[in-house]
């Protein structure tokens, strides 16, 4: 059973592509290695034996990615996690944002009807949510305007898909991401930021590492029990695992609409401050922060209502916040060592 993973390189889909052999499926990754390296290929066959198919490509471009498909004609469904997510970098390049996210998904439309694949599973995102009125959200919550380029365009992509899929066969399931963190527990995968980090965990870890001098907590005056923000963060295994049952779902025909839509978080919410707490007491170390003025475009607060995933998906996310920050510095630690070899 052949799986195409775009993105299979990046965070979430060299997990994804783990999980994926161990279930049995055959791999072929596609990915132009804009935000990843391909020595991730190798650390994927050491962590399970198989090499995954390679090839280094760009899905924005049309010919290309119909070659492609022409060549793979057997793919039984794709898991298409290739796009820019850099929430500050979209402000600045909408374009770039709108292009590159829109027309790779585009692409790999055409081609999947023009070749009859017809499963797809897409990375959506909580962002697609803004600041909900009820917490935990759930996946009928109202979808608010988005805060940023890279949010529209995983509004506008969950619509382009809806339109597809009601004029031909192609099925798909968006999954709704919250806050992945962690790492492989080999440590030989993981998140791998390039230049500064965005986001709250890789920053602490290379923080605490030597690599920054100082995180600094955005905002302590949001309406939180301790004023910083909340967010649902899920162990990037756990998501890993979430797309394996997603795929098999469509591939044994068990959806029961051609767009279903789930929620991927734990249901737990955990501050800002939380999140330091929990890596200061894996690490055994303390970390240098200091607060700061909020972030402008951040949410004060956001968990997920995970029933629906739970009951409809049969998957559960299992690991725990303190398993989180401690693979995330399993892997610095791990990656910083192999890399000042
Ligand atoms: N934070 C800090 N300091 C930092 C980085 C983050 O205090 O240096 C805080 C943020 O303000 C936020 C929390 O840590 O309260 C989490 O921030 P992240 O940047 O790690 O994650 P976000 O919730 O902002 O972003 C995530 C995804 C994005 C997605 C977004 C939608 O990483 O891809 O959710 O809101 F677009």
């Amino acid at each position: 059973m052949k799986i195409l993973v775009t993105g299979g390189t990046g965070y979430i889909g060299s997990h994804t592509v783990v999980e994926l052999q161990q279930q049995g499926f055959e791999v072929v990754i596609v990915d132009n290695l804009s935000n990843s390296q391909a020595g991730v290929v190798d650390s994927i066959k050491k962590i399970t034996g198989i090499r995954p198919h390679f090839e280094q490509f760009d899905l924005a471009n049309s010919d290309k990615t119909s070659e492609f498909f022409r060549r793979h004609y057997d793919i039984k469904g794709v898991i298409h996690f290739a796009a820019f997510k850099a929430v500050g970098e979209s402000v600045e390049k909408p374009l770039l944002y709108y292009r590159n996210n829109l027309v790779s998904l585009m692409n790999i439309l055409d081609s999947m009807i023009a070749n009859n694949v017809q499963n797809l599973v897409f990375s959506s995102s909580c962002t697609v949510y803004g600041q909900p009125d009820e917490l935990p959200v759930s996946e009928n919550a109202p979808i608010k305007k988005a805060e940023s380029p890279y949010g529209n365009t995983k509004q506008i992509s969950e619509e382009i898909l809806q339109d597809t899929i009601r004029s031909s066969k192609i099925q798909t399931i968006a999954l709704r991401y919250f806050n992945p963190i962690g790492a492989h527990e080999t440590a030989l995968i993981g998140e791998l930021p390039l230049g500064i980090p965005n986001n709250l965990v890789p920053f602490i870890t290379q923080t605490a590492i030597g690599l920054r001098q100082q995180l600094s907590v955005f905002g302590d005056n949001y309406n939180t029990p301790d004023g910083t923000a909340i967010r649902d963060y899920i162990h990037v295994v756990d998501l890993a695992k979430a797309h394996v049952v997603a795929v098999t779902r469509m591939i044994e025909d068990k959806m029961k609409e051609p767009f279903e839509v789930f929620n991927l978080g734990t249901g737990n919410g955990y501050s800002v401050l939380d999140v330091i707490k929990s890596f200061e007491k894996v690490s055994g170390q303390k970390l240098n922060y200091k607060i700061v003025d909020r972030r402008a475009g951040d949410v004060e607060k956001v968990w997920a209502d995970s029933t629906f995933s739970n009951e409809e998906l049969g998957w559960k996310a299992s690991k725990e916040l303190d398993e989180m920050t401690a693979s995330a510095w399993k892997w610095e630690k791990a990656y910083r060592a192999k890399v000042s070899q």
